[in-house]
């Protein structure tokens, strides 16, 4: 008989008692008894979150060994793959080997099934057995190992049109174009900053898709380096490279690019610290500023904006919004350059 588990996972909490396992401290990632209300895993690759891969590979000297260590390190520790230091965790893709007593029949799920979890690895208990590989360029590491979801877990069969690796990638980050579809509104400006990257290019598809011919989306990279992917995009209209960070420099060139009508929306998908105000200078009055960055800081952003006067309406980046895993995985589907673009990089 197995035992009764909590809707949104509490039974797995070790520290602090009675808290919620993405808060909590540290999670039972003991999978010997499962209780009947799991779905148990086993695990094959897991995609860290952007900002705490990265922070973990500057910390390990960008040396794949260390990394390792870093990671095992974590989830040992915590029993889940929470970086304490961006609080951020990531996802995985595997194979589901038991479903619990109280799901069965209740689920489209079947054991054998291969899933994405669509919750963070910050409050999925996770046991890592061995690293198989660490793919430093694609946020991925195989694993063995296994996890539980809970029943509040949000997760999806992963298509079999679409290569896994690539399913993955952009299952990570599928709350970002899903915000740009709810958001953008015909005729609008919309500023993509880290547009480069694997939120921003999918961001920046969606705010063409909802903005139209007459709407304007403008990239923001850091470096030339990446502006041929951005400057390539059948749906950029236009491209400035600045770094984020850099808040004048990046207002000047913006006021610049939209003869100083600045932009009705502005989306951050940039993995690195203090962005917060380029974000917020660049967005006209009452515009709208999504932080979808998990290295973007509440304090910063709310205390910024107040300092400079700025009566913009800013929105934390909810990884999940409802239909999101379909709107991604659609648009891989029906933009052969950014398919072709993603393949290339995360498989
Ligand atoms: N809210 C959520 O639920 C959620 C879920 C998943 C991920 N995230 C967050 O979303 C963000 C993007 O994730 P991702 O997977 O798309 O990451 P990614 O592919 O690494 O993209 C990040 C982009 O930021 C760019 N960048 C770095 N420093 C910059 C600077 N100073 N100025 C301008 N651009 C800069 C990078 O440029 P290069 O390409 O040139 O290096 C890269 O293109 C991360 O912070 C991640 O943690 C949030």
């Amino acid at each position: 008989m197995q035992k009764k588990g909590n809707r949104y996972g509490v039974h797995r909490v070790l520290e602090p008692e009675g808290v919620l396992p993405q808060p909590a401290l540290r999670l039972d990632n003991d999978f010997s008894e499962i209780y009947d209300n799991e779905i148990l895993c086993d695990v094959a690759t897991l995609n860290i979150d952007a900002a705490s891969f990265l922070d973990i590979k500057d910390r390990a000297g960008n040396d794949p060994e260390k990394v390792a260590r870093i990671i095992i390190d974590i989830v040992n520790r915590y029993g889940k793959h929470q970086n304490p230091r961006t609080g951020s965790g990531g996802m995985f893709i595997g194979e589901v080997t038991r479903i619990g007593a109280a799901l069965k029949g209740r689920i489209d799920l079947k054991e054998g099934d291969r899933i994405a979890s669509l919750v963070s690895l910050s409050l999925i208990p996770l046991r890592i057995d061995d690293i198989l590989a660490i793919h430093m360029d694609k946020d991925q590491v195989d694993i063995k190992g296994q996890a539980v979801l809970f029943e509040s877990g949000v997760w999806s069969k992963l298509p079999e049109d679409l290569p896994e690796r690539l399913a993955l990638a952009v299952l990570d980050v599928a709350g970002a174009p899903a915000q740009m579809d709810r958001l953008v509104r015909r005729g609008d400006t919309v500023a993509v900053i880290g547009a480069r990257g694997k939120a921003g290019l999918l961001c920046c598809y969606q705010a063409k898709q909802k903005a139209g011919p007459k709407g304007r989306v403008i990239a923001v990279v850091h470096r030339e380096d990446g502006k041929a992917d951005v400057e390539n995009a059948p749906f950029v209209d236009e491209v400035i490279v600045e770094q984020a960070d850099r808040a004048l420099d990046l207002f000047e060139k913006m006021v610049q690019a939209t003869e100083g009508r600045l932009c009705n929306i502005v989306v951050s998908c940039v993995s690195r610290e203090d962005c917060e105000m380029g974000a917020i200078l660049i967005a006209k009055d009452l515009g709208k500023v999504y932080f979808f960055s998990m290295a973007t800081s509440f304090t910063k952003a709310a205390l910024g904006a107040e300092g400079i006067g700025k009566d913009v309406e800013m929105i934390i980046g909810n990884g999940y919004c409802a239909g999101h895993a379909d709107l991604a995985l659609d648009i891989m589907r029906q933009s052969t350059y950014l398919r072709d673009l993603y393949i290339k990089r995360y498989c």
